[in-house]
């Protein structure tokens, strides 16, 4: 680990993601007397601002996204703020980040900007004195488009930052939830021994959005599902679920087994794919208009996809991982579902064994419901009857009292802190990307074009057939 930082530099600090994430944690770190007494927060974006205009500019972001609760004494967490202009793409306006700083200061850099903007912002840091052993620095999604752009991203900041100081989000990694799924595997004796293909038959891992394509159109146009979902948040899931047990909880060893993993996928079928693009139906009660309408033109874009993905190693062989991931589904749920393998031999003639199951929720629900096979009470003659039962951990009933935590708020005390363990590494982010640079190619030599679904459903009718054809029914 690199130790503590003095000082966090935002780059972007009045864009979308500042407004509504980074700003907010960083009270809410503040309100909870989690971030360090010294810790100053230099903001930097193009428009010219006084300090006094960006500290009412967060005031006014913190109010809008960030529960009056959570706020504290948001004065202390103000005062912390200061600013510079700064156009990223001209020399000027570094070298006064740079005296803002100061001297044998520890940096942690957040480029919240534009990846096109990475390497002129990394060129004026090194110009400045700003990418030495003494700053790390962090970069939000999306990390290139292909494998090719993202070593090409990678690269440049690897020219000015070694690896242990690179800091890449995948904010799935910051989610209680999703943290709690390696707790779930690596603190109990229960579910290891069980966690593997000869105990479980198959997995289903959905993330579904009822949300559009909000504001961000032309991004999204030129992303997709694959790339804006899948490449990232739905691997790294993927990876805590299915990794060997690491030998300790740092950095090197839990990135080492996800990697792992991510080299295990295999390359897909254009047949165990579908993609869909929603059309205007009812959503949250509401009519709302199709992609192409909200586009304003046609497009090719996937706005869902649904994968049945294999992993060639010793531990899942044969077992398929159905992942789906859309906009303007049913309804927002993020969990993961584990279908174990019925029993091999019931001494209960006439009764149906169900096999178990377990669901991990990630979002809203945070539940965790293992379902078994009980008697069902009552004297029978001819044999018991069995009935399929959930044991239920509700998680925030189990913690009352604890708040709900913007995955943010965890990394970004972790990257002040230097550590990376949940941070993604260049290799795992090339697997990713070398994985669905393959799905993309065989879309485009089978020239696969997204089926259309209603907004408000769960996807394409293709999407439940890929399963069924399995013999599988996709949970909801
Ligand atoms: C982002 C995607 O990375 O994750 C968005 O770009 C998506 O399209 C979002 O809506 C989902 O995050 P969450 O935390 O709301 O599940």
């Amino acid at each position: 680990m690199i130790g503590k930082a003095d000082t966090l530099i935002l780059f972007g600090a009045t864009g979308d993601l500042a407004q509504r994430m980074l700003l907010p944690s960083l009270c809410a770190l503040d309100a909870d007397e989690l971030l360090h007494p010294d810790l100053r927060i230099i903001g930097t974006a193009r428009s010219a601002m006084e300090v006094q205009e960006f500290r009412n500019f967060a005031r006014a972001a913190i109010e809008k996204h960030l529960p009056d609760h959570r706020r504290g004494g948001m004065a202390d967490f103000l005062n912390r703020l200061s600013y510079q202009t700064l156009d990223v793409t001209k020399p000027e306006g570094y070298a006064e980040l740079a005296e803002k700083v100061g001297a044998d200061k520890q940096v942690a850099i957040f480029l919240s900007t534009a990846p096109s903007l990475f390497q002129p912002t990394i060129k004026g840091l090194a110009s400045n004195g700003l990418a030495d052993e003494n700053s790390r620095i962090c970069l939000e999604k999306p990390l290139g488009t292909d494998l090719e752009s993202s070593c090409a991203i990678n690269d440049a900041v690897a020219s000015a930052f070694s690896e242990d100081r690179i800091f890449r989000i995948d904010h799935y990694l910051g989610k209680e939830t999703v943290q709690n799924l390696i707790a779930l595997r690596f603190a109990n004796i229960l579910f290891e021994p069980l966690w593997n293909a000869q105990h479980i038959e198959h997995v289903q891992i959905t993330v579904a959005e009822t949300v559009g394509l909000e504001s961000r159109v032309s991004f999204y146009d030129d992303a997709g599902a694959l790339r804006d979902m899948v490449q990232n948040h739905m691997l790294q899931l993927l990876a805590l679920f299915a990794m060997e047990p690491p030998t300790d909880f740092n950095p090197t060893a839990v990135r080492d087994e996800k990697v792992k993993v991510l080299r295990s996928l295999r390359a897909i079928d254009a047949k165990e794919t579908v993609t869909g693009q929603y059309r205007s139906g009812a959503s949250g009660g509401e009519i709302v208009p199709g992609y192409d309408e909200e586009l304003g033109k046609d497009s090719d874009t996937e706005t869902f996809v649904a994968i049945k993905a294999h992993l060639d190693n010793w531990r899942w062989k044969g077992v398929p991982f159905y992942m789906r991931t859309g906009k303007r589904l049913h309804e927002r749920v993020s969990e993961i579902v584990v279908h174990f393998r019925c029993i091999p031999h019931s001494i209960f003639p006439g009764a149906k064994v169900v096999p178990n199951k377990l669901v991990i929720g990630i979002q809203p629900e945070e539940d965790i419901t293992l379902s078994l096979m009980t008697k069902v009470p009552g004297i029978e003659q001819d044999g018991m009857t069995l009935r399929e039962v959930p044991l239920n951990i509700a998680m925030p009933d189990a913690f009352t009292g604890k708040h709900k935590r913007i995955a943010y708020e965890r990394l970004l005390l972790d990257l002040v802190a230097g550590d990376q363990t949940l941070f993604v590494r260049r290799d795992e982010v090339e697997a990713q990307w070398n994985w669905v640079d393959g799905i993309r190619a065989t879309w485009e030599k089978e020239g696969l074009t997204p089926k259309t679904y209603n907004a408000g459903s769960w996807g394409p009718s293709a999407a439940i057939a890929l399963a069924e054809r399995d013999g599988v029914t996709w949970h909801e």
